[in-house]
């Protein structure tokens, strides 16, 4: 069932996971089953997930949170997918959460799944070891007007698991300049701010990104290869890159492990990270990402334990829970 890898037991960190794509496909067709909700069509032969391009991808994906309606089932996913997690040595996650899945922007709403999320954090971080922070996020596709919503649902519960404001979804869809009503309300509300880009868009939506958006990190970011003055730009102000090589790799944002620009952002002094993005999509794990980069790249303890470092100091949690996790 589940290889372990030398790396299995390592400590890790990871600021980029989507809550519901951490959900296993067992998961979703028990709610699924439980609901009567018919969804065969997202799933493979073998069970797993099924899909052809990032498009479809997110068609997938959203056909799966069909089944996640409720507060309860948000915290039993929270719970299921901590219980998970830790079995790979993440002591520190943080995952996006959107209103849109979570009452549909609705601010009475979205504290009750807050409240359930957090609920089943606390509880996963006395039985398992991991603590989970949520990153409430805008998604891009449903266009800017329903960022607003999110961005102010972001700002109610901003403060104890609630730790920042970002967007998540079609990375083509729109400009980033669309979207700065919804980022300006976070950050007045003193949110640390992250923003998908250069996973699709290249090097300039990671720099209009920057510009109108105002990011302390940006997730992926990749893109950026293709600018090396923009490369400089990142590294000298420390944006932080959330990288997902695994998922880059599955959904062909590029043409191979070895084609991965991870280690040339490193070398070229910009602040790199790895997560999981949606770990059962993607067929992957914190561990199959060490091992993979340990394979391609050669990386030892001290390039876990640099990445590691990199990402303690860029979690949007306050110090004391910095301190906690470390
Ligand atoms: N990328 C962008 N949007 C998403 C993703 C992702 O991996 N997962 C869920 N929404
Ligand atoms: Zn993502």
């Amino acid at each position: 069932e589940r290889y372990t890898t030398m790396f299995q037991t390592l400590p890790k960190i990871e600021l980029h996971t989507h809550l519901e794509g951490c959900a296993p496909p067992s998961f979703i067709q028990q709610l699924a089953s439980e609901k009567n909700i018919d969804i065969a069509k997202i799933f493979a032969a073998d069970g797993g997930y099924a899909f052809e391009n990032f498009d479809h991808f997110l068609q997938v994906y959203e056909a799966a949170c069909t089944t996640l309606q409720t507060p309860e089932d948000f915290r039993r996913l929270t719970f299921a997918v901590l219980e998970e997690t830790a079995k790979h040595g993440v002591v520190y996650m943080e995952t996006f959460v959107s209103p849109d899945f979570c009452g549909g922007g609705d601010l009475v709403a979205w504290r009750d799944y807050v409240a359930a999320m957090e609920d089943a954090a606390t509880e996963a971080e006395m039985r398992f070891g991991i603590t989970l922070r949520g990153i409430v996020t805008g998604i891009r596709h449903f266009g800017h007007e329903s960022c607003i919503p999110a961005a102010h649902c972001a700002a109610d519960t901003f403060g104890s698991f609630i730790t920042g404001y970002g967007m998540a979804g079609g990375e083509m869809v729109g400009r980033p300049a669309d979207y700065t009503r919804s980022f300006d309300i976070a950050r007045d509300a003193g949110m640390p701010l992250t923003c998908h880009a250069g996973e699709w868009g290249g090097a300039a939506m990671v720099a209009e990104t920057i510009k109108h958006l105002k990011v302390a990190r940006i997730g992926h970011g990749i893109g950026a290869i293709d600018d090396p003055a923009l490369v400089q730009h990142i590294a000298e102000t420390g944006i932080v890159l959330e990288v997902c090589p695994g998922s880059n790799v599955v959904l062909n944002a590029v043409s191979g492990w070895d084609a991965h620009p991870i280690v040339k952002l490193r070398d070229a002094g910009v602040k790199v990270t790895v997560s999981t993005d949606d770990p059962p999509f993607f067929h992957t794990t914190m561990s199959y990402e060490y091992e993979m980069l340990s394979k391609t790249f050669g990386w030892t303890q001290a390039d876990f334990d640099a990445v590691t470092e990199t990402a303690l100091n860029a979690a949007f949690c306050d110090d004391q829970t910095r301190q906690r996790v470390a």
